[in-house]
């Protein structure tokens, strides 16, 4: 009989101890929420282990794309397997890499009329010259090494 008492206790206890932590756990999300609430404007609170992408899509403030990151071949690369052929030698009127009085008149045009006519070809120069599994992108990265190279 006088175990019972004893176990009732212990049973109070643990149903205390556990109401305790529950609101604990309720008052530490209350004050998450609030200080969420007062920064909301500015930013969001990403808890650790907690997603937060679904709010960067719904948030305008957040999702500000990244710069996008160049994942083709190097510019040098691609000189040296296709472009060199013409433009080390000057073949057909090829302004020279490393001449830079060769380069002038062609960089004046600026970089949107050389990529344009490099893709579709000028004068003697193919199309793509001659790299015809290169990217825009790729071709771009190419003709800004040729004109570093002939600065
Ligand atoms: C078959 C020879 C040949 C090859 C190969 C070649 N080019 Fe050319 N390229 C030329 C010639 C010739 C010109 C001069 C065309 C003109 O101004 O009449 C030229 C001009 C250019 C120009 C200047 C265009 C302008 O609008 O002034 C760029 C940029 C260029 N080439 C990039 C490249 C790139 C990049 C490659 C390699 C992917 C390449 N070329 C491969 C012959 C070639």
């Amino acid at each position: 009989m006088t175990l019972f008492p004893s176990l009732s206790l212990h049973r109070l206890l643990l149903i205390g101890s556990a109401l305790f932590l529950a609101n604990m756990a309720h008052a530490n999300e209350q004050s998450t929420n609030a200080i969420e609430a007062r920064i909301a404007p500015v930013g969001k609170v990403c808890i650790k282990r907690q997603s937060c992408q679904q709010d960067a899509v719904a948030t305008p403030v957040a999702n500000v794309a990244p710069a996008k990151e160049y994942t083709g071949r190097a510019g040098e690369k691609i000189y040296n397997t296709y472009c060199i052929a013409c433009h080390s030698t000057g073949a057909a009127g090829a302004p020279r890499v490393g001449n830079i009085k060769e380069w002038q008149p062609h960089i004046a045009k600026g970089m949107d009329t050389l990529l344009k006519d490099a893709i579709k070809g000028v004068g003697a120069m193919p199309p793509r010259g001659i790299c015809s599994n290169c990217t825009d992108e790729e071709l771009k990265h190419t003709i800004q090494y040729m004109i570093d190279k002939s600065q």
